[in-house]
Parts: C-alpha cells; sequence; structure tokens
C-alpha cells in the first residue's frame, strides 16, 4: 500500500481547532489572528455551520466576510482546512423544502434549529449541498490561506437513517442493486419467516416502529444502505470540488470510535488523508485508554500514514450528563498521545469559545476569561511543544499486533433478540485493547479480509458476522505462522445475519479446532471461573473470574488449555489452542475480567514470540520512528514522577538523558532515542 501523502500546505505538526468568526463582530476577529499567532497557531477550520451567512437566500451569496477571513489568515500565515457548510441547512432551506428534513424512524419530522437536519437521500438536499461546495471552490480555489478541505461534518453522528417516502423509494432501488431481483432478496432476508414474503418491491418499506423487531437482515441493510447515502452525499461534495481544485487534499471528520454508524473502511477509501474526532468520557477512569484506542484506529484507517486529529477538547465539553473540566496537564497527555500515536495534526474543538448557542459551556483553546484563563497558558504551552516536535513529522507507528475491527458485524451485534444484551461490540474490543495497552503493546486495526500477515498476532474480538472469505483470511494467516486469538460470539451469522449451516462457530469451526453445543449467557452479575487444564492441585489453580457469557466448547483438534471451574459448563473448556499448518489459533469462550485478559495475553503473546516494552505501571510508551530517528513517547498518567529505561534527546526540554529517561507525574517526555553500535534503539 503506498503511504497516503501528508496535506502539504497544512504544517506539520498542525495546530488550531475550529475557528467560526461569523459568530463575532470585526474587532473580535482582528483579535483572534493576533493570539492565534500568540499560540503558535498553525491552520484553522473555517466555516463548518456558516451556511446561513454564506447563503443568506437562495442563489444570493454573502463571501464577503469570509474573503476577509482568509485574506488576514493568510497574511498571518495561518493555513485553512475550509469546510463546506452543509451539515447545517439554513433555515431557509429547510422551510422552502420541508421534504429535505430527516424523519426519525416512527416517523416524526426533524425538526429544524439545531443541525444536521437533512435527509441523506434528498436529492434536493443533495443539489443544494453541492452548489454550495462549489461556489465555495469557484471563490477560494486559488486563495493562498487554502490548505485541505472539510465537507461537511461528521457525517451520520445524529441521524441514524432517514425514514421519508424519498429514503424509502431509493432503498427500495438500493436493494434492487444489491440482490437483483426479490426471489434473491427474499431468500437473503429468509422472509419465509413470520410471513414476511415480499411480492413487490413496493411493498417493501425502510424498518418503521412494529410490533416486534423488525426483520435483522432488513436492518442490517438498512444500516448499509444509509451509510451509503451518506457517503454519496460526500461524494457528490467531494467531486464538485475536486474538479476545481484537484490538487487541494479533502476530507471529512470521523468519529472513529463513536460512531457505529458509518463503516469507515469504506469512508477511508474516499477521504485523501483521514481525519479524526475524539472527544473523552470525562467520567470513565480507562478514558486515556479509550482515546489511544481512537487513535490507533484513525490511524490504521490512513494505512498507518499520519493522519489529522480533527477535533478534540482543552478541557470540558457541553453533551456528557456531567462534564468534567480536565485536571492540569491532561490537555498536553491527551494532544500528545494523539500524536504519538501517528496524528500530525492537534486541532481542537474549537479556537473560541461560542457565546450563544447549545455549546457555550463547551471548552475552546481560547476560554470566556480570555488569556488569563489556565487553559489558555496550557494551549500555549501545547503551541510550543509541538514546534518543538517538529522532525517527528511523517514518521510512522509500528504494530506487532493487529486487532480486527468491523462496523457491519458492530452493527448486527447489537440487533434486538441476541443471547445476551450484556455482549457488545466496545466492549469485546476494548478488553482485549486495554490489557495490550497495559503491556504498551501498540495495535493497528485491520480491515475484515485484509492480509494481516504482518502481524505477529492478531486478536478477533466477537466477530458475530463472519463471511466466509473473512474465515479463510484467518485461516489462511494461522497456516502460514500466524498466532490467532479469537474470542466467543464469533463466526457466527453470514452478511445477512443468518445463521451459518452446521452451526457455531460456522466457517471459523476448522480454524479453531472446536465446536460450540450452546451458549449459556450469565444472569446478571453471575460470575464463573476459570482454571488451568488438567485441573493442578488447589494451591496453583488460577482461579480467574469471568462474567457475561458461558458456552459449551465440544474440541475437535484444539487442546483445552483452561476450563471452567463452575457454572453451566463447569469442566469444560473455556480456553483453547489449535496448532494449525506452521502457526496456532486460539479460543477464549467468556469474558474474563481484567486480570484473567492478561494472563491470557501473557499465554498468546508468548506463543506469538512478542516480548513487549514494559514500563512503570500508568506509563504509556509508544514509538514513532522514520529515516531520521526512531522517537519514544512516553505518557506518565500516574501521580508519581518515573524513570524509564532507554536514552537520547528529549525533543521537549532540550536535555540528554542516558541512563534512563525521566517522565514526570502527570508529563509527557519525547526523545529522539539514542541508536546502538548495530543501528538499533534501545528497548
Ligand atoms: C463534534 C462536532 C463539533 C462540536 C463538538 C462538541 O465533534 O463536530 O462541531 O459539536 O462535537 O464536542
Amino acid at each position: 500500500m503506498p503511504p497516503r501523502a501528508w496535506p502539504v500546505r497544512l504544517s506539520p505538526i498542525a495546530f488550531g481547532g475550529d475557528y467560526t468568526p461569523e459568530q463575532w463582530p470585526d474587532a473580535v476577529r482582528r483579535e483572534d489572528v493576533a493570539l492565534m499567532r500568540e499560540a503558535g497557531v498553525t491552520a484553522v477550520t473555517v466555516g463548518v455551520f456558516a451556511w446561513a451567512m454564506l447563503e443568506p437566500a437562495e442563489g444570493r451569496y454573502t463571501f464577503g466576510w469570509l474573503d476577509t477571513v482568509l485574506d488576514r489568515l493568510a497574511e498571518a500565515g495561518i493555513a485553512v482546512d475550509l469546510a463546506t457548510p452543509t451539515a447545517a441547512p439554513p433555515p431557509w432551506f429547510s422551510t422552502t423544502y420541508p421534504e429535505t428534513l430527516p424523519v426519525a424512524r416512527d416517523g416524526s419530522t426533524l425538526g429544524i434549529g439545531a443541525r444536521e437536519s437533512f435527509c441523506p437521500s434528498s436529492s434536493r438536499y443533495r443539489d443544494a449541498a453541492t452548489g454550495i461546495a462549489r461556489r465555495l471552490a469557484e471563490r477560494y480555489r486559488d486563495h493562498p490561506a487554502l490548505a485541505m478541505w472539510h465537507v461537511n461534518n461528521e457525517y451520520g453522528a445524529h441521524v441514524a437513517g432517514c425514514h421519508c417516502p424519498e429514503s424509502e423509494r431509493s432503498f427500495r432501488e438500493w436493494l434492487r442493486t444489491r440482490h437483483g431481483d426479490l426471489d434473491a432478496l427474499n431468500e437473503a432476508w429468509g422472509t419465509a419467516f413470520w410471513s414476511q414474503r415480499y411480492q413487490d418491491w413496493a411493498e417493501i418499506t425502510v424498518p418503521r416502529v412494529a410490533p416486534m423487531p423488525v426483520n435483522p437482515a432488513q436492518q442490517l441493510d438498512f444500516h448499509r444502505f444509509t451509510d451509503d447515502e451518506f457517503r454519496a452525499c460526500f461524494r457528490a461534495e467531494r467531486d464538485a470540488i475536486r474538479e476545481l481544485t484537484p490538487d487541494i487534499p479533502i476530507t471529512t471528520n470521523f468519529m472513529a470510535t463513536a460512531c457505529p454508524r458509518m463503516d469507515y473502511w469504506r469512508w477511508a477509501d474516499e477521504v485523501d488523508v483521514v481525519a479524526n474526532n475524539h472527544y473523552l468520557v470525562a467520567e470513565d477512569p480507562e478514558g486515556h485508554v479509550e482515546l489511544a484506542m481512537s487513535a490507533d484506529v484513525a490511524r490504521s484507517l490512513n494505512d498507518g500514514s499520519p493522519w489529522v486529529l480533527m477535533e478534540h477538547s482543552t478541557s470540558a465539553v457541553n453533551w456528557q450528563p456531567r462534564n468534567l473540566a480536565k485536571a492540569p496537564g491532561q490537555l498536553r497527555r491527551n494532544s500528545l498521545t494523539h500524536v504519538a500515536r501517528g496524528a500530525d495534526a492537534a486541532m481542537f474543538f474549537q479556537w473560541r469559545a461560542s457565546r450563544a448557542g447549545a455549546e457555550k459551556f463547551h471548552s475552546a483553546m481560547l476560554p470566556h476569561g480570555g488569556t488569563r484563563t489556565r487553559v489558555w497558558h496550557e494551549v500555549t504551552a501545547l503551541g510550543s511543544d509541538l514546534s518543538a516536535l517538529r522532525e517527528i513529522a511523517g514518521s510512522r507507528v509500528t504494530a506487532e499486533v493487529g486487532m480486527l475491527w468491523d462496523w457491519e458485524s458492530w452493527w448486527a451485534l447489537e440487533l434486538e433478540y441476541r443471547p445476551s444484551i450484556d455482549v457488545t461490540y466496545l466492549d469485546a474490543v476494548r478488553r482485549f485493547y486495554a490489557a495490550l495497552w497495559r503491556r504498551n503493546e501498540t495495535v493497528d486495526f485491520v480491515r475484515p479480509g485484509a492480509d494481516p500477515s504482518k502481524f505477529r498476532l492478531l486478536v478477533v474480538p466477537s466477530l458475530y458476522l463472519t463471511t466466509p472469505t473473512t474465515a479463510a483470511v484467518l485461516r489462511t494467516y494461522v497456516e502460514g505462522g500466524g498466532r490467532l486469538l479469537v474470542s466467543f460470539f464469533s463466526g457466527i451469522v453470514d452478511e445477512h445475519d443468518a445463521v451459518h449451516p452446521g452451526g457455531f462457530p460456522g466457517p471459523l469451526r476448522e480454524v479453531l479446532g472446536l465446536w460450540i453445543d450452546e451458549f449459556h449467557p450469565l444472569p446478571a452479575a453471575a460470575a464463573v471461573h476459570l482454571d488451568p487444564a488438567p485441573a493442578a492441585d488447589t494451591r496453583s489453580r488460577l482461579r480467574l473470574r469471568a462474567t457475561v457469557w458461558s458456552e459449551e466448547v465440544v474440541c475437535e483438534g484444539a487442546e483445552v488449555i483452561w476450563r471452567f471451574a463452575d457454572g453451566p459448563d463447569c469442566g469444560l473448556p473455556a480456553l483453547t489452542r489449535h496448532p494449525l499448518g506452521a502457526g496456532a489459533a486460539w479460543y477464549l469462550a467468556t469474558r474474563p475480567d481484567g486480570e484473567g485478559v492478561d494472563r491470557v495475553l501473557d499465554l498468546v503473546l508468548a506463543d506469538a514470540g512478542i516480548t513487549g516494552g514494559r514500563t512503570p505501571e500508568g506509563v504509556e510508551a509508544v514509538r514513532r520512528a522514520s529515516p531520521l530517528g526512531s522517537y519514544l513517547f512516553l505518557v506518565n498518567h500516574g501521580p508519581v514522577d518515573t524513570t524509564v529505561p532507554g536514552g537520547g534527546v528529549d525533543l521537549l526540554t532540550g536535555e540528554r538523558w542516558a541512563d534512563g529517561v525521566r517522565v514526570p507525574a502527570g508529563g509527557v517526555t519525547v526523545v529522539r532515542e539514542d541508536r546502538t553500535a548495530d543501528g538499533d534503539t534501545h528497548r
């Protein structure tokens, strides 16, 4: 895969945020540019929700204010990520064309006065959105500030799908293309069940509120359709812009781990560079681990090349139940963790805190209290840090562990009527991710069906929907010497949510060397325990605890490593290993707690020959490397100063660390590592 190009006019490490001059008088706008310079801002996103200010009435454009803003930014040497304003259609548009408003599943029309009020299938909306995008491109194609295009904003974040008549017609067309004829659709959807057989395309509806769960295959196709429709909106704007500015990269901002509705693997095929937004769940004590996971997903979507952190927050957000402010130093740890994990940009929502509107309590680079605030001081300090880190731009992160990540399986896994509501996709992924994070084992996420052979270990958390193609890739991987770890509730259904013939785990049965007689999900709060097999004497028992799931595994070639010590499957396999070809496939039939996952990984990583780089507890270590050097990022999430083995030049302080690198409590250290005589870095 050729590396993706970095948007050349966006200097790395890009630093700035969403800038909304349309909310402010001119005196404030002038001050903005001066303060941006003071903070070391290099790039801003302009115009995201400014449609009403750019086209106040149909066909009447008022670009003058934006001309001035862009000219001033260009003069100040600040690059512009110019947004199309199409995520917020103005009131005149929605009231003139009410058919463009999205309709919820219960048939109610979503109103105006917020944002994202558009139906992704509406041709009227698409034409208008493409029209304003083209106008912007015509006007600013040669503007010196223009560095990148930012189309729309977080597609699919707030509208789970539109249920209006136009969407329904498009859905039928989409189904015709996908299934060909009604017989094929009836077969794929299993419509013999509950008398759902369709005789005419006109009988098919988008999923509506119904007395019982709507056909799961229909719901899954509706998910795919919605994702495709939003992507078609993006493509329409992108292509219009590209025609006029073929050399300016075009992106849209993703919510890698936070938007279950978009299949970002497909989106990544459409953008020139991946841009991601990330917000901490402030009350999550392990929010920084989830942050790392989001960053790793973003990097993986961008094929490992440097990606753009388009938005994160300097402190509190405004949309959680309790919006906790970030503690001193947390902003720096958060931003530099994204950079450690491959971002060549650290951008925020937003530059200046809004006085009015729904987001006035959202933090910003420039808070309501102005330049005397703690946040402002932390922001300007971050600007200096990022400037000191310039030489790491373009360097890449490498990982020995891959983890399969699949949005379609996520959609299917969380439909109604599953064996247990306690099985959720993010929980399944995050348990393994967190255990790998604790060992500083960097993870790349892998698209289903992609070749994972560069990884020594591939983890496959609860891949409920597994296609024969994905299963074949996994088998080839193991036969070729890879180590595979699959967790429960994998290999269950095909792409139409139909159970694979022959029972569980369907196409994974041969690679795992086992089959499953029956699922035995556990009651809420119940636990089971796990022991090594054969059970040794009581003193050496592991007695690890697991919750949520137990099942009856029957081995067909796999060796039993651990057994259930109690519960519905007492004495039966809980962890197995199946040697196959030059590799081995592991299977975990339950959901161990944190310590249990650590012990599973002890075994599996050792089997894969991965030794890892341990650091003191709470110190996160990630490496980026380029021909210029190897850069070790150390992020200390703990309350005590600590020293990590190694040496090199501290890029943030200029200090030379010879015998161990110091990382202050709550701080971040980045070193250009010394090389040994044979060119290796210390590990
Ligand atoms: C998202 C949006 C922003 C803003 C922030 C608030 O990321 O893209 O416009 O609403 O959330 O956290």
